[in-house]
């Protein structure tokens, strides 16, 4: 099965969140099932300058609405074969990929991101300058919401899917953008790619595409309602039945405790003693008073209102209070950043607050913490806790998505099963925050409960396999 990847990022080239690491790890499961997957991504300054080498395998000039492109072949670190699509006037910037350096959204990210979903479209349609053809189109995000439109209306296209990664940001412009990007007129209907007057690049996605998916089962049921829909629940109900909600995976060699080169100590269930060298490190690194008894929570986000990084920061003193130390790292919201960091000062060697996107140290985190805070509001899938259980600290979340379907929360019945992994609290609040930490400390402190939590997530199986062969089997559905 020929499948053509499109993802605004891809891991270890370009990442701004999870998106990036299933791009990198679902292709090459998918890969492992004998399917010949291929990413195309743009050819951002950080894309261009970590490839070794390439070779340009087309050009597209006098697209209607499009500055002139082109395409490279080359390939991703694993062997996964990349295209990526050049197009310095659009992506060859500094800053973010997304928004400038003041955190500003990119005001011609419509053309951006148009231009990357048209070209996926060539590339899926009848008239492709590509020699290898998709058989199907995998679209990802809003960035690509497009490009399931175009195909629409562009008879003998590939079928294509639609995976939604987080409904919350949506791709929403202004309406002279159809005319803009030479979307047929008649796809600006509320039954197409309109949204409330605007043009919406992710419901475009979800409204023509021939299959749609999201990355958790929670999830895709969380979507068909009005709490978590964001206005699209209607259009996504109306679809469930070419809905599918599969669970990511996590790579398991990237994230694997045993091997991980960004640990001062390798450890295995076989053998625990190295996490304690981890933790003691992590607290000389961040100038946390160093102390092996002391319970220490990690959590480690993009700062956004979805991730509740604000109940942790309210709930904060009482919990250092308890005993217990608390480390911080993640980036967005200026205001979560310097309440973060304000709260490090006001408790020093009690709480540490780093602020920017730091790989090295985010996998130094999830192996010395011994607990990981993860209350997202809402979280589609969410890897960061499927990260945490595989480094043996158990991960403390909010009842929703793919939290729900990748944590066991820890009771009588769960330990006594050997499946308790974590805890997991249901009100959004900061009170039920504190009690679900207050109880996932008197398990820390049961010296024999607490070694069995943290082996039961570490034997948990989080990889891609079964994840993979789902996606291939909606492949085959599509192409008969
Ligand atoms: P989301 O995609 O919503 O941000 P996920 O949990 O799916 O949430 O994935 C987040 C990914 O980004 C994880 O690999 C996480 O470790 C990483 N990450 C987030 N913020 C940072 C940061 N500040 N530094 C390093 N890695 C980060
Ligand atoms: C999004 C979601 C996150 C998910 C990731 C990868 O960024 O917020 O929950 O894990 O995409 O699918």
């Amino acid at each position: 099965m020929r499948v053509l990847f499109v993802t605004s990022e891809v891991a270890p080239l370009i990442k701004t969140g999870g998106l990036a690491d299933v791009s990198a790890a679902l292709p090459i499961a998918l890969r492992r099932l004998g399917d010949d997957v291929r990413v195309l991504v743009p050819g951002y300054p950080q894309v261009l300058k970590a490839l070794e080498s390439f070779k340009i395998e087309a050009y597209f000039s006098g697209i209607a609405g499009f500055p002139d492109a082109r395409l490279f072949t080359s390939t991703l670190p694993d062997g996964v074969p990349l295209w990526v699509l050049d197009c310095p006037a659009l992506f060859q910037r500094n800053g973010g990929i997304y928004q400038d350096e003041t955190g500003i959204d990119w005001a011609d990210n419509a053309l951006r991101f148009g231009l990357l979903s048209k070209v996926a479209a060539i590339m899926g349609g009848p008239e492709s300058p590509v020699d290898w053809k998709p058989q199907v189109v995998h679209c990802n995000d809003w960035q690509t919401g497009l490009t399931p439109a175009y195909m629409h209306f562009s008879p003998g296209s590939a079928p294509c899917v639609m995976a939604i990664h987080n409904l919350a940001f949506q791709g929403v412009f202004p309406p002279q953008t159809v005319a803009e990007l030479a979307l047929p007129a008649e796809s600006f209907h509320p039954h197409g790619a309109e949204y409330y007057g605007n043009l919406s690049f992710l419901k475009a996605g979800l409204y023509y595409a021939n299959h749609v998916t999201t990355v958790s089962p929670t999830y895709a049921e969380e979507i068909q309602t009005e709490a978590l829909g964001f206005g699209l629940q209607g259009l996504l109900k109306n679809r469930n039945k070419s809905l599918s909600g599969i669970l990511n995976g996590i790579d398991a060699s990237e994230w694997n405790p045993a091997t991980d080169t960004a640990l001062v100590q390798n450890y295995d269930v076989k053998n625990m003693a190295g996490k304690l060298a981890n933790k003691l490190e992590l607290q000389q690194r961040m100038g946390l008073k160093v102390d092996a008894e002391v319970p220490l929570f990690g959590l480690v986000s993009r700062f956004t209102h979805q991730k509740g990084l604000d109940i942790v920061l309210e709930i904060a003193p009482q919990l250092i209070s308890f005993p217990a130390q608390l480390v911080l790292l993640g980036s967005g919201d200026a205001t979560m950043q310097s309440n973060a960091q304000a709260l490090a000062r006001k408790y020093p060697g009690q709480v540490a607050a780093v602020v920017g996107f730091d790989e090295v140290l985010s996998h130094l985190i999830e192996a010395g913490a011994d607990m990981f805070l993860m209350p997202s509001r809402f979280e589609p899938c969410g890897l960061n806790q499927m990260y945490s259980q595989r480094y043996g600290t158990p991960p403390i979340v909010h009842a929703t998505g793919g939290l729900l379907d990748s944590v066991v929360d820890c009771n009588k019945v769960s330990l006594a099963n050997g499946l308790a992994s974590g805890f997991i609290f249901n009100k959004m609040t900061a009170h039920e925050l504190l009690i679900c930490i207050q109880r996932a400390l008197q398990i820390y402190h049961d010296k024999n409960a607490w070694p069995n939590v943290r082996l039961n997530g570490m034997n948990k199986d989080f990889g891609w396999q079964k994840s993979a062969a789902k996606y291939h089997e909606i492949y085959e559905s599509l192409t008969g």
